[in-house]
């Protein structure tokens, strides 16, 4: 990787000191300077602010580099239209997801921001019918297994002391069980792909990073008429199941999921959407 500031293009705006993260560019009477090129993150944040052309950088060559027309943004009202239309239906059709919507979808969560630029994020999607199933099936399958613990008679009364918040998931593994045997599916609720978002297993912000990315898939799928839920029941097996989902599903080695969105066409569309609760929050 190699940074350069041509000499006799820069007009010494310094936006590119303003704006660098690790203290690159520094301007002395000599013109721009660099200074401990090494620590670049890669963000690309001086070539992109450098009008005239003098920042140099091998990561981003012209064709990686793409200028912005602030007039073809969404309004703040679309934008938050967009924020309170979209919701988790749970109504989907058959019909599978248009393989363009999906590519969409991934390239708008890779665009989010992710600690220290790290960009280490990454994509398993999974759209064989029979596999989607297999998930829905590994699921109830493997919470089976700790409601048995849970509700060993022997075992109950020194359990529920220590695990009482558990003993609330009970009731809804039944109706995850029953669900299933009547052909419904509590568990990704008829979404046709599941998107595994995941991340190296000791990635310091993985969880944070993986669900930055989840939420920019998610409002792409809203603008595309896509619907998503978040396979919270799946994330919770998968933490439980101690590497044995990532196994079937054949996650690279040292990868962990860190969140999952269940995607398919709609059978309809909301009409309306309903507020939350009242937004509270503190200025100082
Ligand atoms: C961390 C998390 C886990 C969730 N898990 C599930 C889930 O397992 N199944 C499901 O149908 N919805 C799940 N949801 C969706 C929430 O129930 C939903 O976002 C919430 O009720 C608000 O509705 P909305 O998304 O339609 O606005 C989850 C959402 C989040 C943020």
């Amino acid at each position: 990787m190699e940074i350069k500031v041509e000499k006799s293009l820069c007009i010494l705006c310094r936006k590119c000191v303003k704006v660098c993260p690790s203290q690159i560019f520094s301007c002395s009477d000599e013109g721009i300077e660099l200074n401990n090129t090494d620590s670049c993150i890669g963000c690309g944040h001086c070539v992109c602010v450098c009008g005239s052309g003098a920042v140099k950088h091998t990561l981003f060559p012209k064709e990686k580099i793409h200028e912005i027309d602030y007039a073809g943004y969404p309004s703040a009202e679309q934008v938050m239209l967009l924020c309170k239309g979209r919701r988790s239906n749970r109504a989907f059709s058959a019909e599978p997801v248009p393989v363009d919507c999906i590519r969409k979808i991934l390239e708008a969560a890779h665009a989010a921001p992710t600690a220290s630029n790290m960009q280490q994020v990454e994509f398993t999607v999974i759209t064989k019918r029979e596999n989607v199933k297999k998930i829905s099936l590994f699921v109830v399958e493997l919470f089976g297994k700790y409601v048995k613990i849970l509700e060993n008679p022997l075992l109950k009364p020194v359990l529920k002391l220590f695990f009482k918040r558990y003993y609330r998931y009970v009731p809804v593994y039944y109706r995850m069980k029953s669900e299933m045997e009547k052909g419904g599916d509590m568990v990704l609720r008829g979404a046709t792909a599941v998107i595994l978002i995941h991340v190296p297993e000791k990635s310091m912000f993985g969880a944070a990073d993986g669900n930055l990315a989840y939420q920019n898939g998610s409002l792409m799928a809203e603008s595309l008429g896509v619907s998503q839920i978040y396979t919270g029941f799946l994330c919770t097996a998968i933490r439980m199941g101690k590497g044995k989902f990532e196994r079937s599903v054949n996650l690279p080695e040292g990868r962990k999921i860190v969140a999952g969105m269940g995607i398919g066409m709609p059978l309809f569309r909301y009409g309306s959407y309903a507020d939350r609760k009242e937004l509270e929050y503190t200025v100082d």
